[in-house]
């Protein structure tokens, strides 16, 4: 007895595509999102004098701050002095933030400023 649809074509896989127009851009609550992610402002360079107020708290987004007032406020300069060592490990094993880890550059300003005084 003959296999059940033995002897017909293969239909092929139909393919699928954005078509002509491409992918749709990124919706604006991707965008706003992924602006939250970037620091404010410049990160200091090489020789430069790394200070809380211009250079680390601008790091941590609102979120940030939101996230961890249970334990304390990274938007407070003596907050962030008294944990320094746990946020750096956090920040160098990537646990966090827990919603995507800071590029190298972002930990060695904060690795720079615990060993330069923690200026204010
Ligand atoms: C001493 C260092 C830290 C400890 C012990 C710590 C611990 C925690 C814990 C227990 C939570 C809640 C549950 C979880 O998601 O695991 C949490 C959530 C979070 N932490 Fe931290 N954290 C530290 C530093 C930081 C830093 C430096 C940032 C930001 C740069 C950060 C950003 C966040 C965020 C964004 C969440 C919430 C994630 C969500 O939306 O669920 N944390 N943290």
């Amino acid at each position: 007895m003959a296999q059940p649809g033995a002897g017909r074509e293969p239909v092929p896989a139909p393919r699928w595509g954005w078509g002509p127009g491409g992918p749709p851009a990124s919706a604006p609550a991707d965008q706003a999102a992924d602006q939250a992610d970037a620091p404010a402002g410049p990160l200091p360079g090489p020789g430069q004098q790394v200070s809380f107020a211009a250079h680390i708290k601008p790091l941590f987004r609102e979120r940030d701050r939101h996230s961890m007032s249970f334990a304390f406020d990274l938007w407070s300069a003596d907050d962030v002095r008294g944990h320094a060592a746990d946020i750096l490990k956090r920040l160098q094993d990537g646990s966090m933030p827990c919603n995507g880890a800071w590029p190298a550059a972002r930990i060695e300003v904060f690795q720079r400023w615990t060993e330069t005084g923690m200026q204010p």
